[in-house]
């Protein structure tokens, strides 16, 4: 299949989405290798959606209060995203766990990030548990997804030091500007890698 010059790209969120406009402005300048399809919520009250329409991108719903099971909301949510065609698929703050189905559908090609230095800390509450280790250090992952909960390969990952007075609030605080930087880095070393190969 002929390749688009710049990796089709869908994002997934749940909420106020400075991870998506983070890598939706990025993906605005000519040389980065990304472009942006589409951005879908399972909630229909996400402030994300606003400011991805603000940018100017496709949004879609996928409410999962409208579906009896995770499989029955996650075909709809399969259905919408091959409308859209992705290469790639960079869930942002998107808080539904998704399933080995939903997973194997998408395999190698979804990416997701996450508050902590992975392996360490996988699943929630991830600065108030590094804080309670003692640990000196806090960070993000950019990882693939797959079957285990935030157990993929890392791609890429940034850290910070934890200082005394530090809360998980405080410590989320700091490193959301770490995490919008660390997201559209990622993106583009893996799109980078997606260009290098015929279309999948
Ligand atoms: C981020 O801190 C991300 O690491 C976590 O959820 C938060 C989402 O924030 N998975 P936003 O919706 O991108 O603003």
């Amino acid at each position: 299949m002929m390749r688009s010059p710049k990796v089709r790209t869908a994002i997934l969120i749940s909420g106020r989405g400075s991870n998506m406009v983070a890598i939706a402005q990025a993906a605005q300048a000519t040389d980065y290798p990304a472009e942006i399809v589409g951005v879908i919520s399972n909630r229909p009250d996400a402030k994300g959606l606003e400011r991805a329409k603000a940018l100017g991108l496709n949004t879609d719903i996928v409410d999962h209060k409208l579906y009896d099971n995770r499989k029955a909301f996650e075909q709809a949510l399969h259905a919408q995203l091959l409308a859209l065609d992705p290469e790639i698929i960079c869930c942002a703050g998107f808080m539904r766990i998704l399933t080995p189905w939903f997973v194997s559908q998408w395999h190698g090609r979804l990416i997701n990030i996450h508050p902590s230095l992975l392996p360490k800390y996988k699943g929630l509450n991830t600065h108030q548990r590094a804080i309670e280790a003692g640990d000196t250090h806090a960070g993000v992952s950019v990882h693939w997804v797959t079957a285990e909960l935030d157990g993929g390969e890392v791609i890429d990952q940034r850290s910070i030091e934890i200082l005394p007075h530090d809360t998980a609030d405080t410590l989320a605080e700091r490193l959301l500007p770490v995490e919008l930087a660390l997201y559209p880095d990622a993106l583009e070393a893996v799109a980078l890698q997606f260009q290098k190969q015929p279309r999948q």
